[in-house]
């Protein structure tokens, strides 16, 4: 018999936006799964394809949107999780509809999104225990029922996240000092978030060097793009 845990939630109110030459992707990682840089080398090899290249963040993207990334982030008392998976598709239907459906409509247009829907699934629905379902459900309704075409979560282990993170240095934010159980938490939540969206989410090894890692991004891109190598 199938385990209860394991039963796959309903996805059927979601699909990617109609936009017959343009692309939405997303990065997804925890913190030091090297999203930046990947982002980066992702934006380089499309524009060398003749793209027009957006790099979104979220939360952020909007004037509106990087307020509540400011709230949340520099947030001195505990948010209650409700309330972050709130601010957070605020943010994102905020995002959809000012600016990542409008740029969709135009020809030859790639949005690459850092963190977007799977993000509150490990943050809030895994770590923060709310459950996928309710973040699902939150999202049910347009515009925030878009999803990229494809998403590559950069996947790394919590000695490397921390070790990455230590090299940095730099001052935590209001999630960077959760604890190792609160990223092994987002660990799982990723993987469950890859269990109901198999299509969408590439899983790329984050612990293999930069160069190889763009390689693997740009096999599955070159895939959804039509171009064979
Ligand atoms: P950011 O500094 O952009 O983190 P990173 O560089 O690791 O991407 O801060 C965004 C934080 O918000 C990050 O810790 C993840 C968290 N987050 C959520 O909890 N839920 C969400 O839906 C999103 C988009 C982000």
């Amino acid at each position: 018999m199938k385990n209860l845990k394991e039963k796959t939630p309903d996805i059927s109110s979601f699909q990617c936006p109609s936009s017959p030459s343009s692309y939405f992707l997303s990065f997804e990682g925890i913190e030091g799964s090297g999203k930046s840089t990947q982002l980066k080398n992702l934006k380089s090899y499309l524009e060398g394809l003749e793209y027009r290249v957006i790099i979104l963040r979220e939360p952020g993207g909007t004037a509106f949107g990087e307020k509540l990334r400011g709230a949340i982030l520099a947030s001195e008392e505990a948010l209650h999780p409700i309330a972050e998976a709130y601010l957070f598709a605020s943010s994102r239907a905020q995002l959809l509809n000012q600016v990542i459906l409008k740029e969709l409509s135009i020809k030859k247009t790639v949005v690459i999104c850092d963190r977007y829907i799977d993000s509150s699934i490990a943050y809030q629905g895994h770590a923060r225990g709310l459950g996928t379902e309710t973040i699902l459900k939150i999202h049910e309704l347009p515009p925030l029922n878009s999803l990229p075409h494809q998403t590559y979560y950069l996947d790394i282990d919590l000695q490397t996240s921390f070790e990455r993170q230590k090299a940095r240095g730099n001052e935590k934010d209001y999630f960077e000092s959760e604890s190792k159980k609160f990223y092994q938490k987002l660990i799982q939540g990723f993987k469950e978030a890859s269990r109901i969206f198999p299509d969408r989410i590439k899983i790329i090894n984050g612990h293999l060097e930069e160069e190889r890692v763009s390689a693997d991004i740009q096999k599955y891109v070159n895939r959804l793009l039509g171009i064979s190598h």
